[in-house]
Order: structure tokens, then sequence, then C-alpha cells
């Protein structure tokens, strides 16, 4: 079986990742692809232990050297476990997050330092990168308008507050400018049919 192709998807709370992976999902099953839809932190017995831990309220002595290691332990162990044998089967392999939410929470807005942070990944996933991400980009007013209608309790990343937001946006756009030919910016205020399709657009001209 050829090599699959593995796409991330990336963006601030409300953004509509879930959504959006979700029909992208439809789309590949209408066309036969055979895939594999994933989330970070979790994705594994291992990987949902330590997700636990790192949005549990309770935990707010949590340094953030321990919370950044805690996200690349558990994407050590969802790239050997899952996405690497997914992909070498030809499949597709969506990731609701990846790598660059590490650069964009950890590095920028927790200001441990791109370069950091970069390393790490690199150590966490062995030589994997995704094929793709699609960065959705929202305003930080336009999450907090979706997380307000959709009432639900943040967890203790999400309660960081819309300062500590607007530095994971920023550090977003700053990976989108420096992997412009990875990450595809999307804006995520159009509607969720539009950004289907460019999704989709995207996606069909890499299969
Ligand atoms: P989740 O409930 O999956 O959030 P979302 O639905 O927004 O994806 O929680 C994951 C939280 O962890 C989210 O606030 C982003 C944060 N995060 C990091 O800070 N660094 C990382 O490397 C990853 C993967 C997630």
């Amino acid at each position: 079986m050829g090599k699959g192709l593995f796409i991330t998807f990336e963006g601030i709370d409300g953004c509509g990742k879930s959504t959006q992976i979700e029909l992208l999902r439809t789309f590949l099953d209408s066309k036969g692809i055979d895939n594999l839809v994933i989330r970070e932190p979790g994705g594994t017995v291992v990987g949902e232990k330590i997700r636990e831990i790192l949005l549990d309220k309770k935990n707010s002595d949590m340094t953030s050297l321990a919370e950044l290691l805690l996200f690349e332990a558990a994407r050590a162990q969802i790239v050997e476990e899952k996405i690497k044998p997914a992909i070498d089967e030809g499949k597709v392999v969506i990731c609701d997050r990846f790598y660059d939410s590490s650069l964009a929470y950890q590095g920028v807005a927790r200001n441990m330092g791109t370069d950091l942070v970069n390393l790490l990944n690199n150590v966490a996933v062995s030589g994997l990168d995704p094929d793709m991400t699609f960065f959705l980009d929202i305003s930080v007013e336009e999450s907090l308008r979706r997380r307000n209608k959709r009432g639900d309790e943040s967890d203790r990343i999400e309660g960081m507050g819309d300062s500590f937001l607007e530095k994971v946006r920023q550090g977003y756009l700053y990976a989108a400018l420096y992997d412009s030919d990875r990450i595809k910016t999307i804006d995520a205020s159009s509607s969720v049919e539009d950004i289907a399709s460019q999704i989709a657009n995207s996606v069909s001209e890499r299969l």
C-alpha cells in the first residue's frame, strides 16, 4: 500500500475545527478513501490519561515546562502508536491539533520560546511532519462570541483568558508565515460550506 496523507487542523477555541474535520471525514468517506480521525492531546490510552492531567483545572500549579513536556509525551505516543502505522497503511490521517499547537500555545503564548518548542516537537514526532495543515483563523472576539453561545465550561488552558488567546493566535500567524507551503490559513469567519469546500479542494489536489 502506498504512503497515505497526514492532515492537521489548528486554531483557537471556537474556530470550527471539529465541524470541519467531520465534514472532511464525510467527504473522504463519500469518495471511499480510507481515513483515521484522531485528536491531540489524546487519541491513545496513554495520551487520554495525559490529556486528563493537562486539562484538569485542579492542576493550576503545573509549570509551563511540565505542561510542554506532557503535550510532547502525548504526541510521541500518538505518532508511534497511531499516526505512523495508519499512514504506512495508506490512510488519510486527520489530526485535531498537532505540533503547531505547542508552538502557538506553549512557545508563544506561554513564552517558552519557539526554539525550544521546535526542538521538542522534532524529538516527539521523529521525522513525521504533516503534509498539510489547515489553520482556521478567527479573531479572539469571534472566539468569545462563539464560546458564549455554546456555553461550554472552559478547561485549564481555555480558561487562561482572552489576552492569552490573542498571543496564541499571533503564534499561529507567525507559524503560517514561516511555513506557508504547509500551513493554509483559512478565514474561519466565512460560512461553514465555503470553508468546507476550500478544504475539500485543497485535499483533493493532494490525493
Ligand atoms: P481540546 O478540548 O481538545 O480543545 P479544542 O477543542 O479547542 O481543540 O483541548 C485541548 C487544549 O489544549 C486546547 O486549549 C489547546 C491546548 N493545547 C496546547 O496548549 N498545546 C498543545 O500542544 C496541544 C495539542 C493543545
